[in-house]
């Protein structure tokens, strides 16, 4: 997710060639990680999909937003996207040709519930249902997340998030799931990233529905909240035996300096960034302690919201891109200033930047996995990944060693969290294809295949051989 970001400091790139006649994984194969832990990849409806109004959908907020004039970097739209809705068979064939156990998507609230509630559109659950079903015949699981950022338009109309009436309506949309895909769907979502959503949707105004102001911040944060115990509860009630869980955006903080002004910077960003949602459903409440910004939000509940809000996950999931350093601002003390640009502070050139301008850190990921890990639950990375240039050549081939190199150097650190006791059981990466990367439209290239837009043709990447390699290792 792109809530800004970090950082100085000190990573060095070690040389590397992607097939050296060195075996690169005599330092670490798949059976290090145990056989029962499980590799995938991730996915969201909205950036893959396409087919924005076939077969009954109705209209979700990023079909609206990417409409608007200025809002998405290259002037695209998520209408096509990757056509995942006709491509399907191929991508799912793909995946299992490549060796991956687990498939991570979301499904469409406004493909299942067309007007956001009451009518189900049975066309939108026969296509999930064909995607769960050539999912696990491929022999691979579906993993679904109930909500990666596409609210129906219809319900945005009312408010959305910042209407409390959300948790009625999400409600019956995670209760039409369960009962409609729980028979073949074990493992469960309730939402992705809800920080992502709430603060770039509706205090920043920079993704879907583009809303800003810390009024609508607080309620939307307030509602989700409410909804992901909610939506965990409606799964149970359904779904006994699954597993249930929800992702957060991950991001080991640390600070420019030790002066006590930079670490109470930081404290502020840690519970912005990594806190603000996971410890309410905990029973931790909310940590309005070390977030200013959030001190009003009990303005919000109601008497009996502190016993609603939790719910006891099976898991949590993880997702993680880089790492953030905090430093004070006197101009603006509770949080903005405290995000630092990368580019800005990359001290050592050798620091690798990606697409998004992002901090290549993947000790990061150790440090958010070890923190996450206190928190006492069974932990997936349920994202991570990067984008960079890459160019398709005219065999077909696309040679991208930045991103190899990223994944080994981040699932070494995986591994090290792991080996260290922390209860991690399984890595899905972001992302099996190019795709809508939301605002940034389709300029950075996350995926392990590339896509050619104008011809919808899949190529892998090196970085898809390489896995290839690593799951039969
Ligand atoms: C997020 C989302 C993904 C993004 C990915 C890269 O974390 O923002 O879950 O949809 O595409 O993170 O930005």
């Amino acid at each position: 997710m792109k809530l800004g970001a970090l950082t100085a400091a000190s990573i060095t790139l070690k040389p590397f060639a992607l097939f050296a006649e060195e075996n690169p994984f005599k330092v670490m194969s798949r059976s290090d990680f145990g056989k029962d832990f499980l590799f995938g990849t991730a996915t969201a409806a909205a950036q893959i999909e396409g087919a924005w109004n076939e077969d009954g959908k109705g209209l979700s907020v990023w079909d609206v937003f990417s409409e608007k004039e200025g809002k998405i970097k290259d002037g695209s739209t998520n209408k096509i996207a990757c056509n995942f809705y006709h491509k399907y068979p191929e991508d799912l064939q793909l995946m299992q040709d490549l060796g991956f156990d687990v498939f991570r998507f979301s499904t469409a609230w406004s493909r299942i519930l067309p007007y956001g509630t009451k009518h189900v559109n049975q066309r939108g659950i026969d296509f999930y249902n064909r995607i769960i079903d050539a999912t696990l015949e491929k022999g691979m699981q579906p993993w679904l997340t109930l909500y990666h950022w596409d609210m129906p338009q219809i319900l945005e109309n009312q408010g959305g998030w910042t209407n409390r009436d959300v948790v009625d309506w999400f409600g019956e949309y995670v209760d039409i799931c369960a009962r409609n895909f729980g028979d073949r769907v074990a493992n469960w979502m309730v939402f992705n990233e809800p920080l992502a959503f709430t603060s770039l949707g509706y205090l920043l105004g920079t993704h879907a529905p583009g809303k800003i102001g810390v009024k609508n911040f607080l309620k939307s944060s307030h509602h989700t909240t409410l909804c992901q115990a909610e939506g965990g509860r409606i799964l149970r009630s359904n779904l006994s035996h699954a597993n249930i869980g929800t992702t957060f955006s991950a991001s080991a903080v640390e600070t420019k300096t030790q002066s006590p002004k930079n670490l109470k910077a930081a404290k502020t960003l840690d519970a912005f960034l990594n806190r603000m949602f996971v410890e309410p459903a905990l029973g931790m409440g909310y940590p309005t302690e070390d977030l200013a910004l959030i001190r009003n939000i009990d303005k919000y509940m109601l008497p009996g919201d502190e016993e609603k809000i939790k719910f006891d996950f099976n898991f949590f999931g993880v997702q993680n891109y880089f790492r953030t350093v905090a430093k004070h601002s006197a101009l603006i003390p509770i949080l903005w200033a405290n995000l630092v640009k990368a580019e800005k502070l990359v001290e050592d050139k050798e620091t690798q930047i990606t697409e998004m301008g992002w901090e290549v850190s993947p000790e990061g990921i150790y440090r958010i996995l070890k923190q996450f890990n206190a928190y006492g639950k069974p932990l997936y990375v349920t994202e991570n990944g990067a984008a960079f240039k890459d160019s398709l050549n005219t065999d077909g081939s696309v040679h991208d060693p930045l991103r190899v190199k990223f994944y080994q150097d981040y699932l070494a650190n995986v591994l090290k969290a792991k080996n260290e006791g922390a209860d991690i059981r399984g890595y899905l990466l972001w992302t099996f294809m190019d795709n809508f990367e939301w605002a940034e439209g389709y300029g950075p290239r996350f995926g392990i295949v590339y896509n050619d837009y104008k011809t919808q043709t899949r190529y892998p990447k090196d970085s898809a051989l390489w896995w290839k390699e690593f799951l039969k290792s």
